[in-house]
C-alpha cells in the first residue's frame, strides 16, 4: 500500500533539492524523539526541515499503516461510505490520503494540525486530491473551533505525543465530532497498544460499537508482556533508504488501531489473525482473537479442507471465517 502516485510525485518534488545531510540529521532527531516518546512541551515537527524529514522518513510508513487499518474497516463494514472527514494531528495529510484512497465517496475534509511547518506542507500536498480540504491551526488538547460532526474522524500517530493522561479525554472529545466512525491509530508498540486499549474502553462505555480490529466487545484478552499489533511492509525509495541510513529495500511498520462506530456493524466480523501464520507440512497455526472474547493459538490441519487452504493463504491482520463455529 504505497502512497498514491500524485502524492508521491509531489513529495519527491518537495525533497529533490534538499541537502541529504540536513535531512538525515533532522530524521535522526525525529526518530530519537518518537522512539523515546519525548514529552517536553515542544512539537517534534517544529521546523520546515523537520517537516521535510517526516515526509522522507515517516510518511510512507504511516500512510501504509493508516491505509491498512482503513482496509480492515472497509472489509468489515463495506456499507460505510463517508462523505466528510475530520482529521486531527494531520501532519502532511497522511490519514486524508489514505481515506481518499479507501473511500472515493469522501468529498470534504477538515484538517487540524498544531505545527505551522507541516500544516503548510500538508495543505499544499492535498491540493493534488480531487476533494475539498480545509486546513486549520488547532490543538487537540484545547478547545477547538466549533465544527460540524463528520462521517469519519481520524487521529493517527498523535496520542503518543500527548500527555499520558490525555488519552481518554481526547478519545471522548473526538467521539463528539463523530457522526459515523472514529479511527485511532498508534505505533504498534506495547505503549501504543495500551493507549488504544484505554481509548477502546472509554469509547465502549460511551456507547460506541467496534468495527475493527477486535471481533468482539469484551475486554482485550491479550496479557502483557504480549501486545496486539499488526505489521505492514513498506518499500523504501532510494531517498528513504539514504535518509534512514538503511540497506534493506523495505521496512516493516508496526501499528495498532481501533475503529468505532455509532451504529452496530451489520455483519458479525470474523476472528482476527494476530501474528504471522505458522505453516508446516499439513498444519497451519494461527494466533486468533475470537468472537467469544478469547485469544490464542488455533491449529488447522489439511483435514479441514477449504479452511486449511484459506488459512495457508491468510496473513497477519486478516479476518478468517472458521464457520460454522469458532474453531477451538
Ligand atoms: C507523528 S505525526 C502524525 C502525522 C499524521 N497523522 C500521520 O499519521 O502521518 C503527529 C502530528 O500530530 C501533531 N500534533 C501533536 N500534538 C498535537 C496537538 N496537541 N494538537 C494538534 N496536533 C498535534 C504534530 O504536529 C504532528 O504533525
Amino acid at each position: 500500500m504505497d502512497l498514491p502516485s500524485s502524492i508521491r510525485s509531489a513529495v519527491e518534488r518537495l525533497l529533490e533539492n534538499q541537502p541529504l545531510s540536513a535531512l538525515m540529521r533532522a530524521s535522526e532527531r525525529l526518530t530519537r524523539r518518537y522512539r523515546g516518546e519525548v514529552r517536553d512541551g515542544h512539537l517534534h515537527i517544529d521546523s520546515e526541515l523537520a517537516a521535510l524529514a517526516y515526509l522522507a522518513a515517516r510518511l510512507p510508513a504511516t500512510y501504509a499503516a493508516a491505509r491498512a487499518a482503513m482496509e480492515m474497516v472497509h472489509n468489515v463494514h463495506p456499507d460505510f461510505q463517508p462523505k466528510s472527514l475530520i482529521d486531527l494531528g494531520s501532519g502532511p495529510g497522511t490519514a486524508l490520503f489514505a481515506a481518499a484512497d479507501c473511500w472515493p465517496s469522501l468529498n470534504t475534509a477538515t484538517m487540524i494540525e498544531a505545527s505551522d511547518a507541516i500544516r503548510r506542507i500538508g495543505e499544499g500536498l492535498s491540493s493534488a486530491l480531487s476533494l475539498e480540504s480545509n486546513w486549520q491551526k488547532g490543538d487537540v488538547l484545547r478547545q477547538l473551533a466549533p465544527l460540524p460532526a463528520a462521517d469519519l474522524v481520524t487521529l493517527a500517530y498523535v496520542l503518543d505525543e500527548l500527555p499520558l493522561d490525555a488519552v481518554e479525554k481526547t478519545a471522548l472529545k473526538l467521539w463528539q465530532l463523530t457522526r459515523e466512525a472514529l479511527i485511532l491509530i498508534e505505533p504498534g508498540t506495547p505503549a501504543g497498544w495500551q493507549r488504544i486499549v484505554a481509548a477502546r474502553q472509554v469509547l465502549l462505555e460511551a456507547g460506541a460499537h467496534i468495527i475493527a480490529p477486535c471481533p468482539h466487545h469484551a475486554a482485550c484478552p491479550i496479557i502483557p508482556p504480549d501486545w496486539c499489533h499488526f505489521s505492514r511492509r513498506v518499500q523504501r525509495s532510494r531517498l528513504h533508504r539514504q535518509v534512514k541510513q538503511g540497506e534493506v529495500p523495505y521496512e516493516d511498520e508496526k501499528y495498532i488501531f481501533i475503529a468505532m462506530s455509532r451504529q452496530p456493524v451489520p455483519a458479525a466480523p470474523p476472528p482476527r489473525i494476530l501474528a504471522p501464520v505458522k505453516l508446516s507440512s499439513g498444519l497451519a497455526r494461527l494466533k486468533l482473537c475470537r468472537l467469544d472474547g478469547t485469544a490464542g493459538e488455533t491449529t488447522i490441519t489439511r483435514r479441514d479442507g477449504s479452511l486449511f487452504k484459506a488459512a495457508r493463504r491468510a496473513d497477519w491482520g486478516d479476518g478468517l471465517n472458521l464457520s460454522p463455529e469458532d474453531k477451538a
